[in-house]
């Protein structure tokens, strides 16, 4: 497929998906996020692909937030397209049944930190800057930051973060739990990568379910999740994967999952 504003790389059963837009430090216009949703779409689709990494070109900046030239102009309605358009990519990339890490190699902000929470787990370059600073441009965050901020880190950090607009610095956003680690700005994607590449060799029904289970999980009471992890687990048992995981264990030898 051809990307005007990405380029898509893979790396045995793991896909790097970066946003080229370096000009505009990677800014989501229309287009980039037309072309994200198409790239998620396909990944989702292909089963060569078992995780996924999600980046920006360049040094400077993972993504600098939406395209700010194309959200002066809006109406109400086109805002409210605009907002739900995003949100959609965002949920898609949340509900993927792959994992998929965003490698944050600088500034991270707006609707850059918003697609970075959508991702599964998140590293950062010792550089990289992460906010909300919407409330500097008169709006609030619409790519569905205002919640998955508040459910990642509680209700007044997130607050601050959103009513200052003031971004966090790497090791500020690991100790409030918004990125898993940090690392040299040059290692970041290479990091990624590594982890990506130890879960694409894992066993592809367990690591949709375990996405699944806590995905879904996390909107249902207690018990209803407990029973919805039970149904999963059961349906795992199901696989010839669990035969080959637990044969290899017993035999002292490395799993060779083949997803069936
Ligand atoms: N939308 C559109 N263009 C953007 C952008 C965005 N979110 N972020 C950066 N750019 C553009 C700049 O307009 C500039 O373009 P130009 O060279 O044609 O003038 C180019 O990217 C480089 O940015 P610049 O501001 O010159 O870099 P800097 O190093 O001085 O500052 C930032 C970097 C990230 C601090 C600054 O660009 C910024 O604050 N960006 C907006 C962040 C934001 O508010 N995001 C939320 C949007 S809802």
């Amino acid at each position: 497929m051809n990307y005007q504003n990405l380029k898509l790389e893979m790396h045995g059963r793991a896909a790097v998906l970066t946003v080229t837009r370096p000009a505009k430090l990677n800014a989501l216009n229309h287009r980039t996020l037309v072309e994200l949703h198409r790239a998620f779409e396909a990944l989702a689709n292909d089963d060569s692909v078992r995780a996924i990494v999600v980046t920006g070109t360049g040094e400077k900046a993972f993504i600098a937030g939406a395209d700010i030239s194309e959200i002066r102009d809006q109406t109400p309605l086109d805002a409210r397209h605009f907002s739900e358009h995003g949100q959609q990519l965002m949920r898609r990339i949340e509900t993927m049944t792959k994992p998929v890490i965003a490698a944050i190699n600088g500034f991270c902000l707006g609707g850059g930190l918003e697609l970075a929470l959508a991702c599964h787990i998140r590293y950062a370059s010792e550089n990289a800057r992460l906010g909300l600073p919407e409330i500097k441009l008169g709006i609030i965050p619409g790519f569905g930051g205002t919640q998955r901020l508040t459910r990642l880190i509680g209700r007044s950090r997130a607050l601050e973060m959103i009513l200052t607009g003031e971004p966090v610095n790497a090791l500020e956003a690991e100790k409030y739990g918004i990125v898993q680690g940090v690392v040299d700005a040059h290692e970041v994607v290479e990091h990624a990568l590594s982890v990506a590449q130890r879960l694409a060799s894992a066993a592809p029904h367990a690591v949709s379910a375990i996405l699944e289970t806590v995905d879904k999980g996390l909107d249902m009471p207690l018990d209803q999740g407990l029973g919805f992890e039970t149904a999963r687990f059961a349906l795992c048992c199901a696989t010839e994967d669990m035969r080959e995981g637990t044969a290899a264990f017993l035999e002292k030898r490395k799993p060779a999952f083949t997803g069936s």
